[in-house]
């Protein structure tokens, strides 16, 4: 009986391209087609590692409103990494075409908007009454000590720019060799501090036990590749209005939006109630947060006089860009 040639010529050509690429690592084609023929199909449940993803939220109170916070500080999470994601690329290469700097940002944009726009899950979308009571019970801890958030702005902008205020000017000109020096009077130090004493909370120490060494190092290997280095040393061609405006957006996204969305949790949450301070274990929140007190600005060079003192205060974000 004449046997019937089973396989078109493409798949003949797959089986050769593979056993060539097996055959380049000294590995044998037919072994790994012995475990393609045992290899269940992939599904999406395992592909995305659904069930350990669902078995992540671990509320310690029976209050049911405490699972929509945490799922939502995951989410907030996930996209801070999707963000480090986008910056890490840029900065990984030595110089980067102004139209990839353009693409990144524009992604990085996108997700800031998308928690912007997504707070009133925490503003609007838990009873006051349950969010006072679970949140004793989270003490010390806070999402100031979301490390993401502050990787995030060491690979946006110069150390110089997230110095607190004062001592921005001062070492406009730093170099890598100042780092260390530096990093006390990064602007967050000022946060997450006992209101009563000035002194630093544990909330402010642990996280820094945790996670001064790393952001340092990260502050060291991003001074010559952070974002604002790459568009000051881009040639003048290549520094388009287009990615002006990303980078004045990214800018207002980073530093006013998302502030001031999250501000009005803190306010809604905390403000009303007499025992409003104590309920973050006492710390300076009224001053620390609100975008216009802290004035953080990455990229100064992108704004005139007037925006740069209107810092804050709504009017940037509104009649720059016509955005809410
Ligand atoms: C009801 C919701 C929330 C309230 C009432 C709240 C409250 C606060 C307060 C009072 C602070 C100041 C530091 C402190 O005193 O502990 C703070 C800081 C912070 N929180 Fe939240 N927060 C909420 C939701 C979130 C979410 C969803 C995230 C996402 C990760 C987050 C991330 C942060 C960050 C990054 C800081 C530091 C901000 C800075 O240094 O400028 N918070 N929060």
């Amino acid at each position: 009986m004449a046997k019937t040639q089973p396989f078109d010529d493409t798949i003949l050509e797959k089986i050769q391209a593979l056993q060539e690429k097996y055959a380049a690592m000294g590995q044998d084609l037919s072994s790994y087609l012995d475990g393609l023929l045992y290899a269940d199909y992939l599904t999406y449940w395992d592909y995305i590692n659904l069930d350990t993803l669902l078995s992540l939220q671990h509320p310690i109170t029976p209050i049911p409103d405490e699972t929509i916070f945490i799922i939502y500080h995951q989410i907030t999470e996930l996209y801070f990494k999707l963000s480090l994601h986008e910056l890490e690329q840029l900065q990984g290469k030595g110089s980067v075409a102004g139209q990839e700097i353009l693409k990144r940002v524009r992604r990085v944009n996108r997700y800031f908007e998308a928690l912007t726009h997504s707070f009133d899950i925490m503003v609007d979308g838990m009873d006051q009454e349950q969010f006072l009571k679970f949140r004793m019970s989270l003490l010390p801890a806070s999402g100031f000590q979301s490390a993401q958030y502050r990787m995030i702005e060491i690979r946006c902008t110069s150390f110089d720019r997230l110095l607190k205020e004062g001592a921005r000017e001062v070492h406009a000109n730093h170099q890598a060799n100042q780092l260390a020096e530096l990093f006390d009077s990064i602007y967050w130090k000022a946060g997450a501090v006992e209101l009563a004493s000035g002194k630093k909370t544990l909330t402010l120490k642990q996280f820094e036990a945790k996670y001064d060494q790393i952001l340092l190092d990260l502050a060291k290997g991003a001074f010559d590749t952070n974002l604002r280095r790459q568009w000051n040393g881009l040639p003048e061609a290549e520094k388009n209005p287009e990615l002006r405006e990303e980078l004045r957006w990214l800018d207002v996204n980073v530093n006013i939006n998302w502030p001031l969305s999250h501000y009005k949790s803190a306010v809604r949450y905390l403000q009303r109630n007499p025992e409003d301070i104590a309920a973050t274990g006492g710390t300076n929140w009224q001053k620390y947060l609100p975008p216009r007190f802290q004035k953080r600005i990455f990229y100064p060079e992108l704004w005139s006089q007037e925006e740069l003192n209107e810092w804050g205060k709504g009017w940037v974000a509104k009649e720059i860009f016509g955005k809410k």
